[in-house]
């Protein structure tokens, strides 16, 4: 197939992890006969620094175009300025709010040769295979947002509408997996959070009856998440909580540097990126852990271009890299030190087939 991808690499370790992205994607399409043409667009601080904006129209009119996206990172010190009005994440939120993203698929899937990675002791890491399907384009992060000298604010505001179209996301995954779905909220609290579980109960029991319902308070949802992990299939949450337990899960897979994301709407165009952020403090060192990056390559092949086997491919040549012993430094065993991002890259690439 032909088709056209986007590629945004942003900043810090976004363009080295984005190349890792690109070199997956062109094994695939000389290995399985498809024609990728990229489009690479600037977005975060490397748009403000050369346009003053970090989401530049020629970038959002070129996610538009394309059937899919990749997204490096954005965000670093250089932008890091609390008083700045305009900030690299913008570029980011704007363009899942441009391209009505509203659902971040983040899986998390243990390696069973890196589970001495993970700080966890590794008979909790037995069976986890975790979904959490985090609402992104709602909540405190879009909503109206206040700063005078001594008080600030941030409004969160959900809609039925909202919720409900998420919920139906995390009930089709978990309807075609173990059938377990765990809504994570905070409804002791907020009112949002009342009327998402409102919401979500009303919904499951009309649609998907047949569904194992568990809700959950965002603080032990955290705390369920380290005690009991593989007791969890799909979790559903909304936008800001997502975040946050989704950095919390990735410790079970050993590193932030494994976790993949797709961001969907209605439409088929997806943007995918790891969910590792710019990593300043290892920007330009070549030492990035490309997984995250290659797993979402293989999330925008299914979600986006609808190539299955393709997907499975690159998911298998990942494991086999791993299985092999193939580490970057985030996940190599104490004391011992990592291969480079792109030999990495090379290790998998080699698997693909
Ligand atoms: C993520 C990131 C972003 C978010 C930041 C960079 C704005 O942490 O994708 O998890 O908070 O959504
Ligand atoms: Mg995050």
């Amino acid at each position: 197939m032909k088709a056209k991808i986007t590629l945004l690499p942003g900043d810090g370790i976004g363009p080295e992890v984005t190349e890792s992205a690109k070199h997956i994607l062109n094994s695939v399409a000389s290995i399985f006969g498809h024609e990728f043409i990229y489009d690479t667009q600037p977005i975060g601080g490397i748009a403000i620094d050369q346009h003053g904006n970090p989401l530049p129209n020629n970038t959002i009119s070129s996610c538009k175009n394309a059937d899919a996206v990749f997204l490096g990172a954005v965000g670093g010190p250089k932008w890091s300025n609390p008083n700045s009005k305009i900030r690299p994440e913008q570029g980011l939120l704007g363009i899942r709010s441009a391209l009505n993203l509203y659902a971040n698929i983040r899986p998390i899937k243990i390696y069973p040769e890196l589970v001495d990675a993970s700080p966890l002791k590794s008979e909790y890491l037995e069976d986890v295979d975790i979904i959490v399907v985090r609402e992104l384009t709602g909540g405190i992060y879009f909503g109206e947002k206040n700063r005078d000298d001594n008080s600030a604010s941030d409004l969160c505001i959900y809609t039925t509408e909202e919720i409900e179209r998420i919920i139906r996301v995390a009930a089709h995954l978990a309807s075609g997996r173990s059938k377990k779905l765990c809504s994570v909220d905070k409804a002791n609290v907020l009112e949002t959070s009342r009327l998402w579980r409102d919401t979500t109960n009303k919904l499951l029991q009309k649609d998907y009856p047949d569904l194992k319902v568990e809700t959950l308070l965002v603080d032990a949802a955290a705390m369920h998440l380290l005690s009991r992990p593989s007791e969890f299939d799909v979790m559903v949450t909304e936008n800001m909580f997502g975040d946050i337990l989704t950095d919390e899960a990735s410790m079970l897979t050993g590193s932030l540097g494994m976790l993949p994301s797709a961001s969907l709407g209605e439409s088929k165009v997806g943007l995918y990126e790891p969910i590792h952020g710019s990593a300043p403090d290892i920007a330009g060192k070549k030492i990035a852990n490309p997984c995250a990056s290659i797993a979402s390559v293989a999330l925008l092949l299914r979600h986006s271009l609808g190539l299955e086997s393709e997907a499975k491919s690159v998911e298998n040549a990942i494991s086999k890299a791993i299985a092999s012993g193939a580490r970057t430094i985030d996940i190599a065993s104490n004391g011992k030190s990592g291969i480079s991002t792109n030999e990495m890259t090379a290790e998998i690439a080699k698997n693909i087939c």
